[in-house]
């Protein structure tokens, strides 16, 4: 819908990628406006009636236009740093709209977030819990919590982002919940008033968060018994996404094993890669093409600077050609690499593409956790991000300056 092949040319809604190339350069991430807001919408409207809450995982993509754009619909924000927190109200949101999620939140972060009036403080365990007591009787306030619990099943995803395992470094065993709830509910400075678990990412299939949230309904219950009323369940993110041949399961039938969450339970939400994953793409150019006797390069100048995930999780991107190839282009199998010094640092390995140099192309579902992941490696800007809204163009972060790269530091005297 939002990405077309139109005579041999993608277009992003009305607007053909070479144009947005031209006047940008490359490497250059594109988004589609229309595609995020459907995918928000997808998800609010599979809800029907049902009270819920969708907070955006700002880590995915963290552009403030991106997020404003999602605030104006409704979206609250799962956040998970102090920057993060900045972002979030920066685009438009207020404090009770977050939920602050992490495993290591330092003494400044969780003073900045009860400043802030985060809605609710998802912790993760014991040391947090008094730490934040402490830190909210010193300044006379109620932190709002859930606990985050591990519900030790497994995602069957790739294993550097599984999180829900007994032995991930993430929230608290699920075992050891109802004693940790018992403790927090003594404590003169919080308030508990939900549970939270999130036990991966790019989830494909629904067992096993129809498993994790069955084990969390279980303990909210138990909980209940014991006196303590939650008002919401927090189920995470996760939701799987396309990039080759994955079927993960439809927004509408995720949002179905949601159903055997007691009315009572408001269900909240931090889908992060199904909202933004396929509302963008990393525009790329070949600078050569490079023949090896084992092999046929094309050296882009785009890197894992600004795609990591093929390079930290073996992850498959599409990559298309933008524009019609010249006739001198050549047809080979191709391995897309970038200019960084790494041997990791490939965009994808045993492409079928006719290619010369300066062919431009676009690696697809770029818009989760591209630009957020990218950094200045090899003392490489980062590259500008555009928006498109039907046949407008909007640069919403201008390509960073060689100047910017130096800023801040300074010579021993
Ligand atoms: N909530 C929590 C507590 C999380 O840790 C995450 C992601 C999310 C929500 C959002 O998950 P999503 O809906 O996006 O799957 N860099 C990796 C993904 C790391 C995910 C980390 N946590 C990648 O590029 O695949």
């Amino acid at each position: 819908m939002s990405f077309n092949h139109v005579d041999g040319r993608l277009l992003i809604e009305a607007v053909p990628a070479s144009a947005i190339a031209d006047r940008f350069g490359t490497p250059c991430y594109v988004y589609s406006r229309a595609r995020l807001e459907a995918n928000w919408r997808t998800y609010d409207r599979a809800f029907g009636a049902r009270r819920h809450r969708i907070h955006y995982a700002v880590k995915a993509n963290g552009n403030l236009a991106l997020l404003n754009l999602l605030h104006r619909l409704g979206s609250g924000f799962d956040i998970v740093s102090g920057g993060e927190l900045a972002r979030a109200i920066a685009a438009g949101a207020s404090g009770a709209e977050l939920v602050f999620s992490g495993v290591g939140k330092s003494q400044a972060e969780l003073t900045q977030a009860l400043a802030a009036g985060v809605g609710c403080i998802n912790v993760e365990s014991v040391p947090e819990l008094e730490r934040l007591n402490a830190i909210a009787q010193n300044r006379g306030q109620i932190a709002p919590i859930a606990l985050r619990v591990n519900p030790d099943v497994d995602p069957k995803t790739h294993p550097y982002i599984s999180t829900g395992l007994e032995q991930n470094k993430f929230g608290i065993p699920i075992r050891e919940a109802l004693a940790l709830y018992q403790r927090a509910a003594r404590l003169s400075n919080i308030a508990v008033r939900g549970v939270a678990c999130h036990i991966g990412s790019q989830l494909t299939t629904l067992a096993p968060i129809a498993d994790a949230v069955s084990r969390v309904v279980d303990l909210a219950l138990e909980l209940e018994r014991h006196g303590i009323a939650l008002s919401h369940i927090d189920v995470g993110g996760g939701l799987g996404i396309v990039y080759q041949d994955e079927t993960p399961p439809s927004v509408a039938e995720y949002v179905r094993t949601l159903s055997d969450i007691p009315e009572r339970f408001d269900i909240h939400l931090e889908p992060g890669r199904s909202i933004v994953g396929d509302v963008g793409v990393l525009l790329t150019s070949v600078e050569y093409v490079k023949q090896t006797p084992a092999k046929h390069f094309a050296i882009c100048d785009a890197a894992m600077t600004e795609l990591i995930r093929p390079a930290l999780y073996q992850a498959w991107h599409d990559v298309v050609l933008i524009e019609p190839a010249l006739p001198s282009a050549l047809a080979a199998t191709y391995d897309l690499v970038g200019p960084v010094c790494e041997t990791a640092d490939f965009l994808a390995y045993g492409r079928a593409l006719a290619l010369s140099p300066g062919t431009r192309l676009a690696l697809m579902n770029a818009g989760a956790y591209g630009f957020s992941m990218a950094s200045n490696y090899n003392a490489r800007p980062r590259p500008p991000e555009i928006l498109v809204d039907g046949a407008n163009v909007i640069e919403i972060r201008r390509r960073e300056t060689l100047v910017e790269l130096m800023t801040g530091e300074a010579m021993a005297p």
